[in-house]
């Protein structure tokens, strides 16, 4: 700790899925593993960085050397993330979950015995990565979101870098054949002002040392 060409600087990840509570017993939620933003920590740490590594219920363990902070929930997620400014970069690995559940309820449901299921109403989360790529003051110098993408990958992801405001995409095809979601490979495409570069499948700690290393470059 210390050295490095990131030392002194403050870099906030987050990681891993969000749970969206159903009731106490059942929640939402998605496929994350985590294992690309324990990386991405884990690298960060490597080049000398203080890392506040925000994480929901990931089967990964966190890396070693950072600052963990867990959550269950979106809401939570954000709270967290705003706890931890202010941040030299901001690091939005986290597959969060799009939508909740608009009122958990405290008690378990039952089969009623009527045959008829009960249906789910569903609210939007707020978008944690949007929300600081807005921040009008106190925004990170630099705020890297996620895409992960089944269908033309580039021009969505291209996309949703102007719509969230957000300095980098680093965009991924989750198709099931890839084998990324969940696997230890990854392939991305970082998007960024001046056009899309695509790297090789690698692991996922190779991603996140050559992400890391660019993130040095761009802070230095
Ligand atoms: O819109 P989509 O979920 O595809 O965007 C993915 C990117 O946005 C990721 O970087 C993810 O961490 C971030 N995100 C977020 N809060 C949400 C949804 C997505 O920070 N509610």
């Amino acid at each position: 700790l210390g050295r490095g060409p990131l030392s002194g600087r403050h870099i906030l990840v987050t990681s891993g899925p969000t749970h969206e509570p159903i009731d106490p017993v059942r929640y939402i939620a998605n496929r994350s593993s985590g294992a690309q933003g324990t990386a991405i920590g884990a690298a960060l740490v490597r080049l000398g960085a203080k890392v506040t590594f925000i994480t929901g219920p990931a089967t990964a363990a966190p890396p070693e050397g950072v600052s963990v902070v867990r959550v269950e929930t979106a809401r939570e997620m954000l709270k967290a993330v705003e706890a931890a400014l202010p941040a030299d970069a901001a690091v939005f690995a986290a597959a969060v979950a799009d939508w909740r559940v608009s009122s958990s309820s405290g008690s378990k449901i039952k089969k009623d015995g009527s045959g008829s299921p009960p249906s789910l109403s569903l609210d939007e989360n707020p978008d944690i990565l949007a929300t600081v790529s807005r921040m009008t003051g106190g925004r990170p110098r630099l705020v890297i979101g996620f895409a992960a993408e089944t269908d033309d990958v580039v021009a969505n992801a291209t996309a949703k870098r102007a719509r969230k405001g957000c300095d980098w995409i680093v965009a991924n095809d989750v198709s099931p054949a890839t084998g990324i979601m969940g696997g230890t490979e990854n392939a991305v495409t970082v998007i960024d002002d001046s056009g899309a570069e695509a790297w090789p499948r690698a692991t996922k700690e190779q991603v996140a040392r050559r992400l890391a290393n660019r993130i040095a470059d761009a802070l230095e």
